[in-house]
């Protein structure tokens, strides 16, 4: 479905955007892979080069418009074009009251999950308009749909992302550009795994019995619909949140 499309993933090398990584490989994409660590970049071109895909990797950090730059302009060095931004690096932050929350925190949230996120589709915006042609991806949370108690800069973030995503995408329909959110519930990734090992009061075993479907997510699931909202299966959706939550915003 994405033969020799390029893929820029954001956060590529762990949780969702690794899941999504070998899922659009899987589908003949080339990948170019963007997060912080070097070595989980360089391990994972090379796990993904041995599966047979095309891949490259930068060192970014998304705070940086710097970095963010050099990320697409080395993408379109190096494969010639860009398709698709997945828009996956994101941080949860502690958890603690309102009352408590540490302010410090409160902005690194936002600096990374909304200043981050904006930096990205901005950078790459003048490529896909140039073309007339590209997909967004941006990965949101239904803690962007409803509140989530103890996180509220994580809550704030997310909230600011469904917002970006569609107003992005109002700005672009005409000009041949989609942008979509997907917004996961809870998912086994790192992320979600040292929230569990920090989690000393057995706060997330009652949010995984509130899921109606009694269990956590899998990255392979969400990477699935991301897939849906880059591919040309979703032509004509634009502006939209896909939730993936086991049921729980229905209850
Ligand atoms: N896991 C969940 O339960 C869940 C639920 C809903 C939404 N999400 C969202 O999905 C996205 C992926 O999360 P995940 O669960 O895979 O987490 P993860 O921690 O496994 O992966 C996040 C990746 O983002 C990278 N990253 C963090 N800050 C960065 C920065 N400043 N610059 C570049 N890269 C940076 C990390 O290095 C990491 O590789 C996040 O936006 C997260 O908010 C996760």
């Amino acid at each position: 479905m994405f033969k020799d499309q390029v893929v820029i993933i954001t956060g590529g090398c762990s949780g969702i955007g690794r899941a999504a990584a070998f899922s659009f490989a899987k589908e003949g994409a080339k990948i170019f892979l963007a997060d912080l660590s070097e070595k989980a970049g360089d391990d994972l071109v090379e796990e993904l080069e041995k599966a047979g895909a095309e891949a490259a990797f930068a060192r970014i950090d998304v705070t940086d418009v710097e970095d963010v730059e050099r990320m697409i302009n080395d993408c379109i060095q190096r494969f010639g074009t860009i398709h698709v931004l997945i828009n996956s690096a994101g941080v949860l932050g502690p958890r603690a009251r309102t009352d408590r929350y540490p302010a410090e925190e409160f902005k690194r949230i936002l600096d990374v999950n909304v200043m981050g996120l904006f930096y990205c589709m901005q950078a790459v915006l003048p490529h896909f308009l140039s073309k007339k042609s590209g997909t967004i991806v941006n990965i949101a949370s239904v803690a962007g749909l409803s509140g989530f108690s103890g996180h509220i800069g994580y809550s704030a973030s997310k909230h600011a992302v469904v917002g970006m995503t569609r107003t992005a995408a109002l700005e672009m329909a005409k000009h041949g550009i989609r942008i979509n959110a997907i917004c996961p519930a809870f998912t086994l990734t790192p992320m979600l795994e040292s929230a569990i090992i920090n989690d000393e009061t057995n706060y997330l075993d009652g949010l995984q019995n509130a899921i109606p479907m009694k269990r956590f997510g899998k990255p392979e699931e969400i990477a699935d619909a991301v897939l849906y909202a880059a591919s040309s299966a979703s032509s004509f959706m634009t502006g939209q949140t896909i939730v993936l939550d086991g049921g729980l915003l229905a209850s």
